[in-house]
């Protein structure tokens, strides 16, 4: 069978990280044929590293060498860079959050519908190990009809003021859409992913713009940090399921946690670690896992799937509509802050 041939677009953080390192672990399935970044240099410099071949700084050329690309861009390009690579006839992988809002996530969807091409978004944490088995258990059945989640992703004084993370006009806002959106996504997927019908929120960002930060991740300026660092919200959905949803950058609190807690009718699903809790045989039983196979590094078990996706050995786990679910959710919140009421979807 012939190998995926995948192209790098963004060659930052999480593309030197994550995903150029876990596509050559599975150098069985894919090869990296070319990176490309706007900035030479940095592409250069993350080619050599890797032993990568060729170099671009225009997508639509390296369009040409590949099957698929990867987009590790800010979150602006991630509409247009992806669109346009379906348009050359190129599976994509981008990053999360999909797009800037629901809007562009809907183009993206129409623009992969018509290539007839793989979308998926890098979701991540749906692909740890604990993740997938919570899935599992959900799948079999073992929680009944999943009721009420409860979902945290918080962190204590560590604002990411590296990179473009504080910055609004290339990212979209801040701890929600860059951080939350994973615990929004992971918890719609053990959900089953049910359509959300009504959203209110509140977004904060007073924190982080008083001067002289105690911040454990460095210095940032805080007279230009203009997007979120602790939001809130409530979701309710079409099947009577509701979540409650809290997270932040930069809270004082007694230390960072991050989880989702799902009740069901008959049981329920508690991560991270993984733990089963149910009322069973005339009794309260909590059930931790002794083993969980798999692979410890959810990007490598992430792009397996992509790649076995594309090569049509896999269904893919992360589909764009399911993404775009998220992507509604973080424009209601923000929208809700902003208006001070709910958001009927
Ligand atoms: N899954 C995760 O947990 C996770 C973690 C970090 C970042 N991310 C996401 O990955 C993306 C990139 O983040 P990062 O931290 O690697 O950013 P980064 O700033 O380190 O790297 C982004 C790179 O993209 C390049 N670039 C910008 N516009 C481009 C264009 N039009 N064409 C080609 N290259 C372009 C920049 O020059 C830069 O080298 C963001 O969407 C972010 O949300 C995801």
């Amino acid at each position: 069978m012939a190998k995926l041939k995948m192209g790098i677009i963004g060659t930052g953080g999480i593309a030197r990280d994550r995903h150029i390192p876990a596509y050559q672990k599975i150098s069985d399935l894919v090869t990296i044929e070319a990176v490309c970044d706007l900035n030479m240099q940095a592409a250069e410099e993350v080619a050599k590293q890797f032993g990568i071949k060729k170099v671009y700084t225009d997508y639509h050329e390296l369009f040409q060498e590949v099957d698929a690309v990867t987009i590790c861009t800010p979150n602006k390009f991630h509409a247009e860079i992806t669109i346009a690579a379906l348009e050359a006839g190129v599976h994509v992988l981008c990053e999360k959050p999909m797009a800037i809002n629901a809007a562009e996530c809907e183009s993206m969807i129409e623009a992969s519908k018509r290539a007839g091409k793989m979308l998926s978004i890098g979701f991540h944490y749906r692909f740890t190990k604990d993740a997938l088995a919570a899935k599992r258990v959900i799948l079999e059945n073992e929680i009944g009809q999943p009721i009420v989640a409860r979902v945290h992703a918080m962190r204590r004084r560590k604002v990411p003021g590296w990179g473009v993370f504080t910055n609004k006009d290339l990212q979209g806002g801040g701890s929600l859409i860059d951080w939350g959106c994973h615990f929004l996504d992971l918890s719609l997927w053990l959900l089953g992913n049910p359509k959300p019908v009504q959203v209110i929120g509140q977004s904060y960002n007073g924190l982080s713009k008083m001067p002289n930060q105690v911040n454990e991740w460095g210095a940032f300026n805080h007279e230009t940090f203009n997007v979120d660092d602790h939001v809130t919200a409530y979701i309710k959905f079409d099947n009577g399921a509701t979540m409650l949803f809290e997270t932040s950058w930069s809270a004082n609190i007694k230390e960072d946690s991050e989880g989702v807690s799902i009740s069901g009718e008959t049981g329920g699903i508690d991560l991270f670690p993984f733990e089963l809790n149910q009322a069973k045989h005339g009794m309260l039983l909590n059930s931790q896992a002794n083993w969980i196979p798999g692979d410890d590094d959810p990007g490598l078990t992430q792009v397996t799937n992509f790649v076995e996706s594309c090569l049509g050995l896999s269904e893919l786990i992360v589909k764009p509509e399911e993404a775009m679910q998220v992507s509604k959710i973080i424009d209601a919140i923000y929208h809700s802050s902003e208006t001070s009421e709910m958001v009927n979807l």
